[in-house]
């Protein structure tokens, strides 16, 4: 049997969205009727605040960290939380200290990949949140999923950004073999200026094999994180909704047939 479908939200600039659309996107594929779980593998834990358990933050070992660095002893599943639209793997405080622990191991980028595929429990989807740079984290991502979500805010400084990001993945592909795919291009916090239009302009130039979404500046996304939902886990209406369930299904589309190799 094909093991779930996985992709990672990443952007090394901080505060494009990542987690936000990384929550939502995984809420969508829960409201599609999918098994998600979600990975926060960012050591400033904002998912898992945004998913509400920040107490995890704090727990004893073993934590996320752990597994990381042995996942023969630690099973994914001994770390999963149960919200109510998805199981999470939350971070943890040890998580700070990932970078230097399996850098002293061997085959620091493929650590993720071996959690996740002794997963035990059928999950169609699991969903990685990326930390705000470049590294090792960033790498178990990437190599673990080999798809990835783009955030990216409509602003001058979006062109490095992504320039510099498909650099850095196309060095990695080289180095491990691999062929991670843009499987989509949010552009995030969008408001109607002349400047956001041209951005968004760039962004088919550039990636003009990436489908793109737009998602408007929202101050009721922020009030879903508050509430530790996606937006499909709130009471209240946001029109952004329909932004995020295209995603997914465009996502589950791409990918639920394919999986990950048993
Ligand atoms: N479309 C939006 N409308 C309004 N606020 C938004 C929107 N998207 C994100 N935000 C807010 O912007 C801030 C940064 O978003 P988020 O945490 O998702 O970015 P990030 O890329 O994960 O950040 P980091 O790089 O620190 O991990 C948060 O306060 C979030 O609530
Ligand atoms: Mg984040």
């Amino acid at each position: 049997m094909a093991g779930p479908a996985r992709l990672c939200v990443t952007n090394q600039k901080g505060g494009v969205g990542k987690t936000t659309v990384a929550i939502n996107v995984a809420g969508a594929l829960n409201e599609l009727g999918r098994d998600v779980l979600f990975v926060d593998l960012d050591p400033q834990g904002n998912a898992t605040e945004g998913l509400g358990r920040l107490e995890a933050y704090d727990d004893e070992p073993p934590t996320l960290l752990d597994a990381l660095v042995d996942p023969d002893g630690v099973a994914a599943e001994e770390l999963v939380y149960s919200h109510p639209e998805m199981d999470v793997i939350t971070s943890n405080i040890d998580m700070n200290a990932a970078a230097s622990t399996l850098a002293q191991q061997s085959a620091p980028e493929t650590h993720l990949a071996e959690l996740l595929d002794r997963l035990e429990s059928e999950y169609e989807f699991v969903v990685v949140d990326c930390p705000p740079h470049l590294g090792v984290l960033t790498d178990n991502a990437l190599y673990a999923t080999e798809n990835l979500v783009i955030p990216a805010l409509t602003e001058p400084t979006s062109k490095r950004s992504l320039e510099l990001l498909f650099d850095y993945v196309g060095s990695l592909e080289m180095e491990h073999g691999l062929e991670i795919e843009p499987v989509a291009l949010v552009a995030n916090r969008i408001e109607t200026t002349s400047e956001d239009e041209a951005m968004l302009e760039w962004f088919d130039d550039a990636l003009p094999d990436v489908p793109s979404y737009r998602v408007r500046k929202r101050v009721a996304l922020q009030r879903a994180f508050t509430e530790g939902r996606s937006v499909f886990g709130v009471d209240e209406e946001i029109d952004m909704a329909d932004r995020f369930m295209d995603v997914a299904k465009r996502i589950d589309e791409q990918l639920a047939t394919t999986g990950v190799p048993a």
